[in-house]
């Protein structure tokens, strides 16, 4: 594991003043781009997970798709989207969550998680923990039981691992 995170650390891209001044961005399209390390990544979360008896694997748009989509494949379940708002067509529940500045909402489809499924979240990034509480916010309305967030990179000074859950303010929305 220890060699992993070394791999990814070196891989990673930081970007200065991206998107804009003195923000270090960190740039995930190398580690895409290297194959055997996608790979080990996507293994490497196959095997934390594949006895907890996972039902579906949440990812959040868009880069946490990256990383879920070959998780759900490699558990053999299914995988959920959760999306920016106005992407899903079907009945959906949505949550609005605070930004540094402002807000924003994702929305998932009422019936994509079962109640009592056990699911893992899972997206690239760990910041502030916003987007990640929100989905868990979700998610637990639909009654699913969240077993772990799963990210590829922590933003440690931002300390996004001590965010607690967003009280929801949820609303259902029919077709749109
Ligand atoms: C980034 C990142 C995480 C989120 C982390 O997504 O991919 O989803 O921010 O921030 P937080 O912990 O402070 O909530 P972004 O909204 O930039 O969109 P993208 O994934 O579509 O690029
Ligand atoms: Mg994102």
């Amino acid at each position: 594991m220890a060699n992993l995170i070394d791999r990814i650390e070196a891989t990673l891209r930081d970007v200065p003043d991206f998107p804009k001044e003195g923000i270090l961005f960190k740039d995930i399209t190398p580690v895409l781009q290297d194959g055997a390390l996608f790979n080990d990544i996507t293994e490497h979360f196959r095997a934390r997970y594949a006895d907890q008896k996972i039902d579906a694997v949440l990812g959040i748009e868009s880069r946490g798709f990256i990383f879920g989509a070959p998780l759900a494949n490699a558990l053999g379940v299914g995988l959920v989207l959760v999306r920016k708002p106005g992407k899903l067509p079907a009945d959906k529940v949505g949550i609005d969550y605070e930004l540094e500045y402002g807000t924003d909402r994702l929305e998932m489809h009422s019936d994509a998680v079962k109640p009592g499924q056990r699911v893992v979240v899972i997206d690239d990034l760990l910041a502030t923990g916003g987007t990640a509480s929100a989905t868990v916010s979700l998610a637990k309305e639909l009654g699913a039981e969240v077993v772990e967030c799963a990210f590829l990179i922590e933003l440690g000074f931002l300390a996004g691992c001590g965010t607690e859950p967003q009280e929801p303010s949820l609303d259902a929305t029919q077709h749109q």
